[in-house]
């Protein structure tokens, strides 16, 4: 795997991949990579000829500046991590990814102000659009995400065939820890007693009876609860229940 940190390193291989007609999966990520992250690389790996991770923290999506500031920067840890499964990881700074600062914007008007768009004003305008540069920068023929993100997996799928963008948006599921808590970067930054209760997030989404029985439980079990609610993505026959809560200021969300 080669680790390249410019952005005119990467267009330099893109334009070998793209010359040799290869098609390339694109698994974008914030770093911090566990398990979850490698189920999108190993797809990836299945279903095209050359695999890009890109690991960017992305400033404009983070409402909170401290959670910005907290967030785990672990690229030596991610790079043995994913080993050869990959053959690209792209680490750019931030100004070559916002060369004009943020003056370019996609803003989504329906579903990004629901759940967590609703708890975090901003946030997937700036997710959408580091994902429309990152798909402009890669030029993937497939683009990989985790369904634990689901409200963002629907709005970067309904981006990408709103503007016709020739990528195929890819949902892959969820991965759990062996107690059942999803996976994600900022599990790490849990304290030992607080990871213990995590357990009980995704243990009560799934048990109670209803989303506002979920959402009593939650708060009684010591959670604050961003929200809790039931939610068909367009055009899929599942319904979802989906939650997100804080512990401290680690703000953790599931779907189940
Ligand atoms: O899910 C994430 O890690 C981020 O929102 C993404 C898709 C990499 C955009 O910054």
């Amino acid at each position: 795997m080669k680790l390249l940190r410019h952005v005119a390193e990467w267009l330099s291989e893109r334009e070998q991949i793209q010359r040799q007609g290869l098609r390339l999966g694109l698994v974008p990520t914030m770093g911090a990579l566990h398990a979850g992250h490698l189920s999108l690389v190993e797809r990836a790996r299945a279903d095209n000829d050359r695999v890009l991770v890109t690991v960017f923290v992305n400033p404009t999506q983070f409402d909170q500046p401290a959670d910005l500031a907290a967030y785990p920067i672990t690229l030596d840890a991610d790079q043995t991590l994913l080993g050869d499964s990959a053959d690209y990881l792209l680490a750019p700074p931030a100004d070559e990814v916002y060369p004009r600062g943020y003056l370019y914007q996609v803003h989504e008007n329906q579903l990004s102000q629901r759940f967590c768009g609703a708890h975090r004003p901003g946030h997937f305008d700036g997710m959408l659009t580091v994902v429309l540069k990152l798909f402009g920068l890669a030029g993937p023929c497939r683009a990989y995400f985790g369904e634990k993100d689901l409200q963002q997996l629907e709005l970067v799928r309904a981006m990408a065939a709103d503007f016709f963008l020739p990528v195929e948006v890819v949902g892959c599921p969820l991965v759990r820890e062996g107690d059942g808590l999803a996976m994600s970067s900022r599990n790490r930054r849990l304290t030992p007693p607080q990871r213990e209760q995590a357990r009980l997030f995704p243990e009560l989404l799934r048990s109670a009876p209803t989303a506002e029985a979920a959402r009593q439980q939650l708060a009684q079990a010591g959670f604050e609860v961003d929200y809790v609610e039931e939610w068909a993505p367009p055009g899929s026959l599942r319904t979802h229940r989906l939650g997100a809560v804080r512990l401290g200021d680690v703000r953790l969300i599931d779907n189940l």
